[in-house]
C-alpha cells in the first residue's frame, strides 16, 4: 500500500494497521488509508529528500529517497514503533524522528549512533553515506520470518569467483547488508565484480560494494569464505567418483591456510561461514586455524532445498509446501531423511506408495537429482553458483539478524568429533544449538558412516594428524 497525497486522516489508517487491525475493520475515517500527509513527513538534509512513504506489513515504513533533481537514490525501510501508535500525533512524531535519523546518516560521511526509538533489540551504530536499514520481510519459515529488527551490517566475502559474485549479488538483492567487501587474491576480479554490482545499487536496496584487502574487513559482522578451487577445476565432476567434492580438500586446505588467519587478524569476532567445498572438513580446518568456535558452513542447506524442489516437482506442488531435509555432508554421502519427509502433512513415502510408484526407484531418482545437481549445473554453465548464492545470502541474513532460524548447516559435533550438517538454530554467533532429528535405523547408520568417513579424512589436516598427500 503506497501513501502519496496529503490527508491527515490517513494517519488513523496507518495507526489501525500498526495495531494489527485490518484495513476493512479500521474506523471509517481510515477508509482513505491510501494517502498520507507527506508534507508532515517530509525532511530535507542537503540534497536528500523524502519523497514517498509506504506502509508494509503494518509495521514497516518504506521511504524513497530522492536527490535534488528528483532521481531515486534508494529506499530505506524501517519498523514503525508500536507503542504510542494509538496516538496519531505520536506516530507522526516518531516518523519524523526516524526520517531525521535516516537523512542524517545518509547525508553525513559518518554519524553518531542514533538513539533507539524503542526498547527493541535494534542495533544502531556509526553509519556511512550509503548504509542501509534492513527490512523485516513478509516471508515465512526458512525464507525470513525474522523478528522485527533493524540492522546495519558489514559483510566480507573472500573469493570473488562465480560463487562469491553470486553471493554478493544475492546479498544486494535481499537488502540486509549496508556494506559488502570482496577480497580475492585476484584483485582485478574482485574490483570488477564490485564495480559491476555498484551500477545496480541505485535501483536496489542501498549498499556499498567494494573490493578491498583484508584490512577492509575490520568491523565485519560476518565473513563468508568462497575462495578455492571448484569442482570443474579440481576434477570433481565424475558422478561415479565416491570421493566427489572431497577431492578438492587438499587444494582448498592450502587456500584456507592462507585466508583464515588473515581474516581472524582483522575480524576476530566475526563468525566465519564456509561455502568452499568440501564444507564440513573445511569447517574443522577453519576452526583449528581461527582458534575459535564461530565457524559454520552452508553444507546441506542447499541440498535440502534441492531435495524439496525435486520432491515438489514430482508431486506437482510448491517446494515451499514440502518438508524434507538432507543432513550429514554436502557430498556424495549426504543422508536423505525420507522417514520424516512430508508434503502437506502426508509422509512422502506414503504418498509415493499411494500412487503405485515403486518406492526404491523413486528414492533413487530423487537422490540422484539432488546428489549430482552440482554436476548437472556445471555441465551447463561451468560452475554451480546461483542457488548457493541465494542460500548463502539467506544464511547471512539469519546470522546478522540473530534470527535463530532452524536450518541444516554444518558445525562441529562433539558427539562425533567432526563437523556434520544437522538442523541447527542459527544466530549471530553462528551455530547456536543442534536439534537432533528423529532418524530411522537406516538413516542413523548412514549418518554414523558419513561421520566416520569425514573424521578419517579430516584428521590428516588437523594439528596432530598426519599430513595427507590427497584426500583419496
Ligand atoms: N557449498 C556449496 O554448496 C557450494 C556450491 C558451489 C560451489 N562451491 C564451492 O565454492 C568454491 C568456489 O567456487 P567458484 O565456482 O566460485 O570458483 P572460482 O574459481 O570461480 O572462484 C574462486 C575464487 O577464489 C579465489 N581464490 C583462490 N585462492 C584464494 C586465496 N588464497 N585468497 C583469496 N582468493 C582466492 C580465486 O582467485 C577465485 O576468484 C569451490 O570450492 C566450489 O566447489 C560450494
Amino acid at each position: 500500500m503506497t501513501f502519496r497525497r496529503c490527508a491527515t486522516r490517513a494517519y488513523v489508517g496507518i495507526v489501525a494497521l500498526a495495531l494489527g487491525a485490518s484495513a476493512s475493520s479500521a474506523s471509517p475515517s481510515s477508509a482513505a488509508a491510501d494517502t498520507v500527509d507527506v508534507g508532515v513527513l517530509q525532511s530535507l538534509t542537503g540534497t536528500m529528500a523524502i519523497s514517498e512513504v509506504t506502509v508494509k506489513n503494518a509495521t514497516l515504513l518504506a521511504i524513497d529517497q530522492i536527490n535534488a533533481k528528483g532521481g531515486v537514490l534508494g529506499k530505506k525501510i524501517v519498523p514503525i514503533v508500536e507503542d504510542g501508535a494509538s496516538d496519531p500525533s505520536m506516530f507522526a512524531q516518531k516518523a519524523q524522528k526516524l526520517i531525521h535519523v535516516i537523512t542524517s546518516c545518509s547525508a553525513a560521511p559518518s554519524c553518531e549512533p542514533a538513539p533507539p526509538l524503542t526498547n527493541s533489540p535494534t542495533r544502531w551504530r556509526r553509519c556511512s553515506a550509503s548504509e542501509s536499514l534492513a527490512v523485516r520481510d513478509d516471508r515465512e519459515g526458512d525464507r525470513g520470518d525474522a523478528p522485527g529488527t533493524c540492522e546495519k551490517m558489514k559483510l566480507g566475502i573472500i573469493g570473488a569467483g562465480a560463487v562469491g559474485a553470486a553471493v554478493a549479488m544475492a546479498v544486494c538483492g535481499r537488502g540486509h547488508a549496508c556494506q559488502i567487501t570482496l577480497v580475492d587474491k585476484n584483485v582485478a576480479r574482485a574490483k570488477g565484480v564490485a564495480t559491476d554490482l555498484r551500477y545496480g545499487v541505485p535501483v536496489s536496496p542501498l549498499v556499498d560494494v567494494e573490493a578491498g584487502d583484508y584490512e577492509a574487513l575490520v568491523g565485519a559482522e560476518l565473513v563468508i569464505v568462497t575462495a578455492g578451487i571448484n569442482e570443474q577445476a579440481g576434477g570433481a565432476t565424475d558422478r561415479s567418483d565416491p570421493l566427489g567434492r572431497l577431492r578438492l580438500l587438499d587444494a582448498n586446505v592450502k587456500v584456507f591456510e592462507d585466508v583464515i588467519p588473515r581474516v581472524v587478524a582483522v575480524a576476530p569476532d566475526a563468525p566465519i561461514l564456509v561455502v568452499t567445498n568440501p564444507p564440513e572438513p573445511l569447517v574443522d580446518v577453519a576452526r583449528a586455524l581461527a582458534r575459535h568456535e564461530r565457524v559454520l558452513s552452508t553444507s546441506t542447506f542447499l541440498d535440502t532445498l534441492r531435495f524439496r524442489v525435486h520432491l515438489g516437482e514430482r508431486f506437482g506442488v510448491s517446494p515451499a509446501s514440502v518438508n524434507a531435509q538432507v543432513i550429514g555432508e554436502h557430498g556424495t554421502a549426504s543422508v536423505f531423511l525420507w522417514s520424516t519427509a512430508g508434503i502437506g502433512g502426508v509422509r512422502v513415502l506414503d504418498a509415493v506408495r499411494d500412487r503405485g510408484i515403486p518406492v526404491d526407484d523413486f528414492r533413487r531418482s530423487v537422490e540422484e537429482d539432488v546428489r549430482f545437481a552440482n554436476i548437472t549445473i556445471i555441465e551447463g554453465i561451468g560452475a554451480s553458483q546461483y542457488g548457493i548464492g541465494i542460500v548463502t545470502a539467506r544464511l547471512a541474513e539469519i546470522i546478522v539478524r540473530d534470527e535463530r532460524a532452524i536450518v541444516p548447516v554444518g558445525s562441529y559435533q562433539a558427539r562425533y568429533g567432526v563437523t556434520l550438517s544437522l538442523p541447527t538454530v542459527v544466530g549471530s554467533s553462528g551455530a547456536v544449538e543442534v536439534l537432533w532429528p528423529a532418524l530411522s535405523d537406516d538413516e542413523q547408520r548412514a549418518l554414523d558412516a558419513t561421520a566416520a568417513r569425514l573424521k578419517d579424512v579430516v584428521k590428516h589436516y588437523l594439528p596432530g594428524g598426519e599430513q595427507a598427500v590427497g584426500a583419496g
